[in-house]
């Protein structure tokens, strides 16, 4: 499959901001099959809102800022999560190693019960936010929201990081890509 981009001629002007913004012309399956080849790890996003614990798959997870500590998660506006995450302000991140593909399906599996997901996992409170970090991580932070920007159907959430651990397991990490689970060989 080739995908076949127009671009300006050179020393053409630059388009006019003040004009119509440029239609979308990428077909959506196109676009998702595109993204789908940036090789992302795989983290279970928590937080806790008022005795339920919430957690959700993403791996649109990425590491923003050293000064001050930021990382930013990607949330679908129509995730429980989302809702959750904006309320108690604070949220957890578990990066998943290679065991944890069972955790990434489930948490991402639509219409699984709210309450009562993580008992299937071994899992415990974070320190400072109280959100659910796995026991299986390879990796985990705590954090609090630091701003929340629109992204189309997604919002950016960016969090100031409160504290974070690694597991000391020299264990491989879960990864996805081009719709499948995968691990580093
Ligand atoms: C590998 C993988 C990565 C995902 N990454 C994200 C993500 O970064 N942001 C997001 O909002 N949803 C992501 N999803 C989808 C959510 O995990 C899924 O829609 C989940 O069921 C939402 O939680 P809810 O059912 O409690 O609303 C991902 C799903 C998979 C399988």
């Amino acid at each position: 499959m080739s995908v076949l981009m127009s671009l300006p001629a050179a020393g053409a002007p630059p388009p006019d901001p003040s004009g119509p913004p440029a239609r979308a012309s990428v077909d959506p399956d196109v676009f998702r099959r595109v993204v789908g080849h940036f090789a992302a790890g795989v983290t279970v996003v928590s937080t806790e809102l008022d005795g339920v614990d919430h957690a959700m798959t993403a791996s649109a997870f990425t590491s923003v800022s050293l000064d001050p500590l930021l990382v930013l998660v990607c949330v679908d506006k129509e995730a429980r999560f989302h809702d959750a995450v904006l309320a108690s302000g604070v949220w957890g991140v578990s990066i998943l190693s290679a065991s944890g593909r069972r955790a990434a399906d489930w948490f991402a599996t639509k219409g699984r019960p709210l309450v009562g997901q993580l008992d299937q996992f071994p899992y415990h409170h974070g320190a400072t936010t109280n959100a659910p970090l796995l026991d299986g991580a390879l990796a985990w932070l705590e954090c609090r929201n630091w701003a929340v920007y629109d992204g189309g159907d997604h919002d950016i959430v960016v969090g100031e990081v409160l504290d974070a651990g690694l597991d000391d397991r020299d264990a491989a990490p879960l990864i996805y890509f081009r719709g499948r689970y995968g691990q580093l060989t």
